[in-house]
C-alpha cells in the first residue's frame, strides 16, 4: 500500500498506526438521513480516503436538508428512494451505509450488494431471520463487503471479554446469562420509527437485545444457536400514561406501538451452552441483573450499563480458584485514547473494502444472532419452545 498522507496516520489497531492510503478516495453514499446516519457521516469525514457522493431519503428534501446541515458540497440527493440513487451509474459509489430503520435493512441491503456495492448496515441485521438468509445470498453472489454495525465490539472492555475466554481461564463456558435493560427508555426522541410496527418490525428484542447477544456471543466464538423458549410483551409501550413519552404524546404513541418493550428467553446452543436471556425498554427495575459467564474454572461478571446500550458498565471481576482459595480479581475499566468507535466502525469497514479482507462485523456470525432474535419472537407468538431453523444460505 502506498504511502500518500501523513494526514491519514490513524490508531486504529491498538498498538500499530495504520497509515491510509489515499491515492484511492472511496465513493460513499448514505441511504436513510435520519438520526444515525450523522454519527456515519461525522466518521466519514474524519476519514482521509472517503468523499461522500449521494444521500437518499424516503421523505422528500430530508437528504438534502442533511447535507446542507453537515455542509457537504456536491454530494447529489434528488433520489426518491435508495434504488433511484444506487441506480445512478455516475455516482461510481463503492460503498454505501445502510442507516433506515430496522424492515428496510433487508431490500436496501440487497439492493446495495445486487448493484455491485459494499454495505455498512446497521444493527440489528434484519426483522427476521429468512431476510438475514436473503442478504448473504446477496451478498455471495456479490463478492461484496457486508459488515453489520456492531461498534460496541470494537471497545477495548469488549475486546477484554474475549481475551479472558480465549486465554482459558474460565475453562468450559457452560451457562451465560446476559441482557439488560432500562427503565424508562422506549426510544422516541424523534418520532416512532422504532415502535412502529411496519418500521421497526421488533422492538428492545431487536434493537438492544441485539447488542447483548453479540457481548457474549462473540466472546465465545458465535455457536450455532439450536432451540429456545422465548416470552415477549409490551405492557408499557401501549399505555397511553407510560410516564416516559414526552408530554402529550402518551396516546398518539401507545397506539402506533406495534413492537415489543421486553423479552426474554433460554437457549440452547450447540456445545452444551445455556444462554439465559432477558431485555427490556421498559421496567420497573433498575437492572434485570449483570451479564455473567460461568465455566469450570472461572467466572466472569460483567456489570450492567445503567441506561442499557450494550457495553460495559464498569470493571468486570474474574472469580476463580488458586491452590484451593476462592479469589476473585478486579478486571479495571480501559478508557483507550484515539478514534472513537464510530471512527473504528467506518475505518475498519473501510479497510475490509479496500484491501478485500474480511467484514470486520460478518454477516457469518450475525446469522446467529439474527436466528435466536427470530427464534424467541416466533416462539413466544407460539407460547412454547421452538428449534431454530436457519435456511441454507
Ligand atoms: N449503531 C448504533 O449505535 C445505532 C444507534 C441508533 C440507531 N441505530 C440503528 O440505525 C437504524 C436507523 O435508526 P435511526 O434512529 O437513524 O432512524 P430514523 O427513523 O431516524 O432514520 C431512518 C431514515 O431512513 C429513511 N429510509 C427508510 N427506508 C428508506 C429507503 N428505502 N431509502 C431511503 N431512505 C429510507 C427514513 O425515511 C428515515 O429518515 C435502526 O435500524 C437502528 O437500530 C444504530
Amino acid at each position: 500500500m502506498a504511502d500518500k498522507s501523513m494526514e491519514g496516520l490513524n490508531e486504529f489497531s491498538g498498538k500499530e498506526s495504520v497509515i491510509i492510503n489515499t491515492d484511492k478516495k472511496m465513493r460513499v453514499g448514505i441511504i436513510g438521513t435520519g438520526w444515525i446516519a450523522e454519527s456515519h457521516v461525522k466518521a466519514f469525514l474524519n476519514q482521509p480516503d472517503v468523499e461522500i457522493v449521494a444521500g437518499c431519503d424516503l421523505i422528500p428534501g430530508k437528504a438534502k436538508a442533511f447535507f446542507e446541515k453537515f455542509e457537504i458540497e456536491g454530494a447529489k440527493t434528488d433520489y426518491a428512494n435508495d434504488e433511484e440513487m444506487l441506480a445512478d451509474t455516475s455516482l461510481a459509489l463503492d460503498a454505501v451505509s445502510i442507516c433506515t430503520y430496522n424492515c428496510q435493512h433487508a431490500p436496501c441491503a440487497i439492493h446495495a450488494l445486487k448493484a455491485g456495492i459494499h454495505v455498512l448496515l446497521e444493527k440489528p441485521f434484519t426483522v427476521t431471520v429468512e431476510e438475514a438468509v436473503e442478504v448473504m445470498r446477496a451478498e455471495k453472489e456479490s463478492g461484496k463487503v457486508l459488515s453489520i454495525g456492531f461498534q460496541p465490539r470494537l471497545d477495548e472492555n469488549m475486546k477484554m471479554i474475549k481475551k479472558i475466554v480465549d486465554s482459558g481461564e474460565l475453562g468450559k463456558v457452560y451457562y451465560i446469562q446476559t441482557g439488560g435493560g432500562r427503565r424508562r427508555g422506549i426510544p422516541t426522541p424523534f418520532g416512532t420509527t422504532f415502535i412502529e410496527e411496519n418500521t421497526a418490525g421488533i422492538g428492545a428484542l431487536g434493537d438492544i437485545g441485539c447488542y447483548s447477544l453479540d457481548m457474549v456471543l462473540n466472546a465465545i466464538g458465535y455457536p450455532k444457536p439450536l432451540t429456545v423458549s422465548g416470552y415477549k410483551s409490551a405492557f408499557f409501550g401501549t399505555d397511553p400514561n407510560y410516564s416516559g413519552y414526552k408530554q402529550g404524546k402518551g396516546e398518539e404513541y401507545a397506539k402506533k406501538f406495534g413492537v415489543d418493550d421486553f423479552a426474554a428467553a433460554f437457549v440452547r446452543l450447540e456445545g452444551d451452552v445455556i444462554l439465559d436471556f432477558r431485555i427490556a425498554w421498559a421496567m420497573n427495575m433498575d437492572t434485570p441483573g449483570d451479564t455473567i459467564l460461568l465455566g469450570t474454572k472461572g467466572g466472569l461478571r460483567i456489570p450492567s450499563t445503567e441506561c442499557w446500550n450494550g457495553t460495559v458498565g464498569g470493571p468486570m471481576i474474574l472469580y476463580h480458584e488458586v491452590c484451593g482459595q476462592q479469589t476473585s480479581t478486579e478486571i479495571p475499566i480501559i478508557n483507550p485514547k484515539g478514534p472513537g468507535l464510530f471512527d473504528k466502525k467506518i475505518r475498519t469497514f473501510l479497510d475490509a473494502c479496500k484491501n478485500g479482507t474480511p467484514a470486520p462485523v460478518p454477516s457469518s456470525q450475525i446469522l446467529y444472532n439474527q436466528a435466536i432474535i427470530d427464534g424467541i419472537a416466533k416462539s413466544a407468538e407460539l407460547g412454547r419452545e421452538i428449534e431454530i431453523e436457519i435456511p441454507e444460505i
